[in-house]
């Protein structure tokens, strides 16, 4: 089968390698039908995710087709319509009984990581029966791409950790897809405010259609005296870091008003200072995860319900064979003005 292979820092390409087998109970071996790119496999192509090595087949986004399943597969049988999340799941361990699926001890955010990914013609999926979805009948696969991973940690790691709330402020930085997906899902709890930051106006532009109610560019160095500007000085109560560099998360914490929370939702490469000579005394919380993927079942229903339309992320549409030039548009997305590009196996 066709599959990206990530080759090391900088370095990938489109590789035949055999197609993967069962190999545990609960494994599905699920036909890729539809994937997508995640800012986290430009992070790993930055070299700044070691634990993902060379050789591996990247993409943890997917809907597919159930090819066969293991033996101790229950829920799902061949020919069944599957949402791949990106976190595989046991549902039995400490951290799953939590709800914390990733950490799961024996899964976690694994797929396109510790193991090979989705942007294949196949993906072998652990612990199908906790960590697939049935597709609902009449569904837009399209759309529930989008459910894999980047509504639920827009939903999960901004607007959840970061306590959005009824009339509250909330400033979210970084205006890619992961951002938007926070944006759409803040709007649940009607916030009076919603700022977001980004360096390119086309994004900003994506935001204010989204509902965003003030957008910033940051260039000019100046978006903190603006939010400050914008908030009679208080800053903004929810601060979302969507992006996962140094000045950004500086940034967030230029942004919070007194009594706030910083949620972070950025992949970190690097270390970043943190002010405590400022904060100390400000009554802020900082909250990091990665998704655990808890809140799929409800955001599916939202996305049926039609409360949610995520397509409105999609603006490139690929082949499988055509995904070095996905990654390269993906990834210039000032220039091609992409946000999430579908990539059909
Ligand atoms: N915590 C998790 O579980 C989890 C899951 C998925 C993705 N992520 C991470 O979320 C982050 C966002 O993902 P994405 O797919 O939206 O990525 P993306 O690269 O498409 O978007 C990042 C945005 O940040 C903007 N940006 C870059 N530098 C900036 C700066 N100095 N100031 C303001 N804006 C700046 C870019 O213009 C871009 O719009 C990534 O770090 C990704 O790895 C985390
Ligand atoms: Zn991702
Ligand atoms: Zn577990």
């Amino acid at each position: 089968m066709k599959a990206l292979v990530y080759r090391g820092p900088g370095l990938k390409g489109l590789e035949d390698r055999p197609k993967p087998q069962i190999e545990a109970p609960g494994d599905a071996l699920v036909k890729i039908v539809k994937t997508t790119i995640c800012g986290t496999d430009l992070h790993i192509l930055k070299g700044d995710v070691p634990s993902c090595a060379p050789g591996r087949v990247l993409g943890h986004e997917a809907v597919g087709v159930i090819d066969s399943v293991g033996d101790g597969v229950t829920a799902f049988r061949p020919g069944d319509r599957v949402l791949v999340s990106c976190i595989s799941s046991c549902g039995k361990c400490d951290y799953c009984r939590r709800g914390m699926y990733s950490h799961c001890a024996s899964g976690g955010w694994i797929l396109g990581n510790q193991i090979d990914g989705t942007q294949a013609e196949y993906v072998r999926t652990p612990h199908a029966d906790t960590s697939l979805y049935h597709v609902p009948e009449g569904a837009d696969e399209e759309a529930l791409v989008m459910l894999s991973d980047i509504l639920p940690t827009g939903f999960e790691c901004g607007v959840l950790n970061g306590k959005v709330s009824p009339g509250a402020t909330v400033a979210i930085v970084g205006a890619g897809p992961i951002g938007l997906a926070a944006l759409l899902t803040a709007q649940f709890y009607a916030p009076a405010e919603i700022i977001m930051i980004d360096l390119d106006d086309n994004r900003l532009g994506i935001a204010r259609q989204f509902g965003a109610t003030q957008t910033i560019n940051s260039g000019d160095g100046k978006a903190a005296e603006t939010v400050k500007a914008l908030t009679g000085g208080r800053g903004a109560d929810t601060v979302i870091e969507a992006v996962g560099i140094p000045a950004t998360f500086e940034l967030c914490q230029d942004l919070v008003a007194a009594g706030g929370i910083i949620a972070n939702i950025g992949v970190h490469g690097h270390k970043v200072d943190l002010h405590l000579e400022r904060l100390w005394s400000q009554n802020i919380a900082i909250t990091t995860r990665l998704v655990d993927t808890v809140t799929t079942p409800m955001l599916l229903k939202t996305v049926q319900a039609k409360k949610l339309d995520p397509t409105r992320l999609i603006t490139h549409r690929f082949r499988l064979d055509q995904i070095l030039e996905a990654y390269d548009t993906f990834a210039r997305a000032a220039a091609t003005q992409a946000l999430k590009v579908i990539i059909s196996a």
